[in-house]
Order: structure tokens, then C-alpha cells, then sequence
């Protein structure tokens, strides 16, 4: 199946499978709406974090079963060999951290390459400063509202100023990157991040993680509207 509907306009709910039920993916897949949501996937090679994931294989099997538009945040060093096989595997867009790339030029030119939209994901300790000269062609930055690595820890909220920063930096040079948060996003959260600039919200724990999931999620779009 490929994905047909690319809603690139805020508010989007991105939820994270990496909260979900790995022996019930379809299932957790099928709560995203094509039209409205994005499915968040986290890749991670236990170097640049200190976790480990999965690979094109879950990709692949989440495309299966949905359009909608599959949201890849790579949490792995050194990328670029990897980015053809998640991008025939069904990603969409391809998220890399420039601190796990020696040159994130080159990296995203190389996500370009390969058909995928690009992103760009910064922890929380680097600054927007650092990262000024990739963003003029961006299709999406990733603003980290938690060190990168696993589900369910609590939103820093002092991330704040760097999406607002973001927003204003996308306004001054005209840029077109969607502002997307990850790590500790919720109902009670999301509304701060969408006043600061945010336009993609992703989820984990606080939709997969509850006692019904779809209602959850609801409650999220609910109030990133
Ligand atoms: C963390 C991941 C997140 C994670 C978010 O490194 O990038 O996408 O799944 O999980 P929650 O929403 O539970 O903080
Ligand atoms: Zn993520």
C-alpha cells in the first residue's frame, strides 16, 4: 500500500508506535486516519541513543496496512546507508540528527535523493543557532522536548523557546519546515507547543499507553485544533 494523503499543514497528531503493542501493529496502525495524522516511527541503533529498535522490516509491515504518511525519526549514527532501504520500505519522510552525521549537508541531500521529504531533529541541547544553515530547505524540524531515546519521559517544557525560535526563523526567511515536538506530548501539553509554533505533535505513551487508545487520540487532535 502506498500512501496517499500528505496533509503538510498543521495541526498534525503524530502517534508513536514505539508505544504500541508489536504484536498487535495493524491494530495500533489502523487508529491513524490518513487524512489528518502522521505515523511517527523511531529508529534507534543503541549508539547514538542508548536503545534499540527496529529497521525497514517494521516499515515495511506498517505500509502493509496504511496510507497514511510514515514519519521516520532516525536516532542511528552515520545514516546514509540506510535511508534507500527506509525509503523503499515505505517512509516518507526520513528525520536525521545532525549530531549522529559528520556532515548533515550531505545527509540531507542524500534523504532527497531518495524521493523522501527531509527532516532534521535536534536534541535539547542544540541550539537552533547551530543548526541555521541547514534550515532554509527543510521540509520539517524536529524540536526534541526530551533526550532521544525512549517513550514515556516528561516534557521539558524549557524547549519552548527553541520552537518559538524556529517559528520565527521560518517567518524572517521564508522557509516552509513544519515545527514537530516529540517526548512527552499530551492533552495537557500540546496546547503550550502549539502556542509556541508547533504544527506536528507526536505521542506515544499518552495514546497507546491508555485504556483506549482511539479515544486518546481523539483527545489530542482535540486540542492541538
Ligand atoms: C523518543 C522518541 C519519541 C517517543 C515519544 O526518543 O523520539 O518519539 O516515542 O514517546 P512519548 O510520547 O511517550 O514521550
Ligand atoms: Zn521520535
Amino acid at each position: 500500500m502506498s500512501s496517499s494523503i500528505h496533509p503538510l499543514r498543521g495541526p498534525i497528531a503524530a502517534p508513536s508506535i514505539l508505544s504500541a503493542d508489536f504484536a498487535r501493529l495493524a491494530e495500533a496502525a489502523a487508529l491513524v486516519d490518513p487524512a489528518r495524522d502522521w505515523l511517527h516511527c523511531d529508529v534507534m541503533d543503541n549508539h547514538f541513543v542508548p536503545n534499540l529498535t527496529f529497521g525497514p522490516l517494521i516499515v515495511r509491515a506498517l505500509r502493509q496496512f496504511s496510507t497514511a504518511l510514515i514519519d521516520v525519526h532516525l536516532m542511528i549514527e552515520k545514516p546514509e546507508t540506510l535511508l534507500k532501504p527506509f525509503r523503499e520500505a515505505g517512509a516518507d519522510l526520513l528525520t536525521v540528527h545532525p549530531e549522529a552525521c559528520p556532515d548533515p549537508a550531505a545527509t540531507l541531500a542524500a534523504v532527497r535523493a531518495t524521493g523522501a521529504r527531509a527532516g532534521l531533529s535536534l536534541k535539547p541541547g542544540t541550539p537552533l543557532t547551530a543548526a541555521e544553515r541547514w534550515l532554509e530547505d527543510l521540509d520539517l524540524l524536529l524540536v526534541m522536548t526530551v533526550e532521544p531515546g525512549f517513550g514515556g519521559q516528561a516534557f521539558m517544557r524549557d524547549m519552548l523557546p527553541k520552537v518559538r525560535a524556529a517559528r520565527e526563523w521560518r517567518a524572517r526567511h521564508g522557509a516552509r519546515y513544519l515545527i514537530e515536538v516529540d517526548g512527552g506530548i499530551s492533552p495537557a501539553t500540546a496546547p503550550e507547543c502549539r502556542e509556541a509554533g508547533a504544527d506536528v505533535f507526536v505521542a506515544g505513551n499518552s495514546v497507546y499507553r491508555q485504556p483506549d487508545p482511539a479515544r486518546a487520540l481523539e483527545a489530542l487532535r482535540a486540542a492541538i485544533r
